[in-house]
């Protein structure tokens, strides 16, 4: 792995078929992710946001080519990952882990705690048994699950649902990722062990994030705030915003990231005095026949004529990209 990694994502798309149904001929698509293009590099840490639906998780399983894209790039440890057989693939899984919502779905129910994490080091590594089982403790113990001993042989449905997504975090930085995505890590959980995790994925940032690209999927723009550097905003499958968490939040752009904003209370007085709320209406768009233009423009309170008809493209406003024709003159 190179010093200075860097991963940098090309208009990647991801189109999913709908099937077809004697009404409609010709085949149709789901854009889930349509033309996403953005960099981070080495202990750059991005949230991603934007409400159900748009997009985030199979963006997310695009760049780890959990699934194929439709088209674009992808490049990783200066290799593009879409172009990488199932070997080399094989080789950099390790180094790209992803942590996923609902951690009873990512954990195989017949195997013991002891099994999930020691396969691990096995696919993976030459260690020994004896230096597989330490590893394994420390591992438990890092994530709370202490002692590690209690934990070996439990199956997953045995376990609660924090410990369940411990596991998961256990699992994904085994092998020191250098690459880490959680797609909303503790929206499926009882809100009294949420705190707990966001303190765990807080603290493996603080230990390993200079040496990590960390990714957030969340809709917890304070959690975004107090780990993410960087925010991209989507909408319908498309990047709206990308820019510093920081200036998002205060001064956001794009006139559905205002309304995200303005819909969630944020815990600093001097924002929360400034900021307006600007409710958030209308419905989001349907994938499979959005409206034409910016997606956004059916709910949007700035409409203009060419927003109906134009894709807006990306307009470089101080440190943020947007794409809304409100930018266009800068
Ligand atoms: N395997 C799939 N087949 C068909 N459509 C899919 C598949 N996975 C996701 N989608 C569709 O893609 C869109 C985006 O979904 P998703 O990426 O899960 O959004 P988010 O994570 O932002 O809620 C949704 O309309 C969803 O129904
Ligand atoms: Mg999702």
């Amino acid at each position: 792995m190179e010093k200075n990694f860097f991963l940098k994502v090309v208009n990647v798309k991801k189109y999913f078929p709908v099937s077809k149904s004697f009404l409609i001929k010709s085949q149709k698509y789901v854009k889930a992710v349509d033309n996403i293009s953005f960099s981070i590099r080495r202990g750059g840490t991005l949230g991603i946001v934007g409400e159900s639906g748009s997009g985030k998780t199979t963006l997310a399983r695009v760049i780890l080519r959990l699934i194929e894209p439709t088209s674009g790039s992808v490049y990783f440890d200066n290799k593009n990952i879409f172009d990488l057989d199932k070997h080399e693939l094989r080789k950099l899984r390790p180094k790209m882990q992803m942590i996923f919502q609902d951690p009873m779905a990512s954990l195989n129910p017949r195997k013991k705690v002891k099994q999930i994490l020691t396969q691990v080091f096995k696919l993976h590594t030459s260690l020994s048994n004896e230096e597989i089982y330490d590893r394994v403790l420390d591992l438990l113990e890092k994530v709370g699950l202490s002692p590690p001993e209690l934990f070996l042989d439990r199956y997953p449905h045995e376990l609660s649902g924090g410990q369940r997504q411990r596991v998961c975090i256990a699992r994904a930085i085994a092998l020191n990722p250098k690459l880490l995505i959680a797609d909303e890590p503790v929206s499926a959980l009882d809100v009294s062990v949420r705190g707990q995790i966001i303190n765990l994925l807080l603290n493996i940032y603080r230990e390993r994030g200079e040496d990590m690209i960390y990714i957030i999927i969340s809709h917890d723009i304070a959690l975004i705030k107090s780990m993410c550097k960087d925010t991209l905003v989507m909408y319908s499958g498309r990047m709206v915003e990308f820019g510093e968490t920081d200036s998002i939040i205060k001064s956001p752009l794009h006139p559905y990231t205002r309304m995200l904003i303005s819909a969630v209370p944020i815990p600093d007085p001097e924002i929360a005095r400034t900021k307006k709320r600007i409710p958030i209406s209308g419905e989001p768009p349907s994938l499979i026949n959005p409206p034409p233009g910016c997606h956004f423009h059916p709910r949007c309170p700035y409409v203009m004529e060419r927003c109906k008809v134009e894709v807006p493209q990306y307009f470089q406003v101080e440190d943020r990209l947007v794409s809304c024709f409100l930018y266009a003159q800068y």
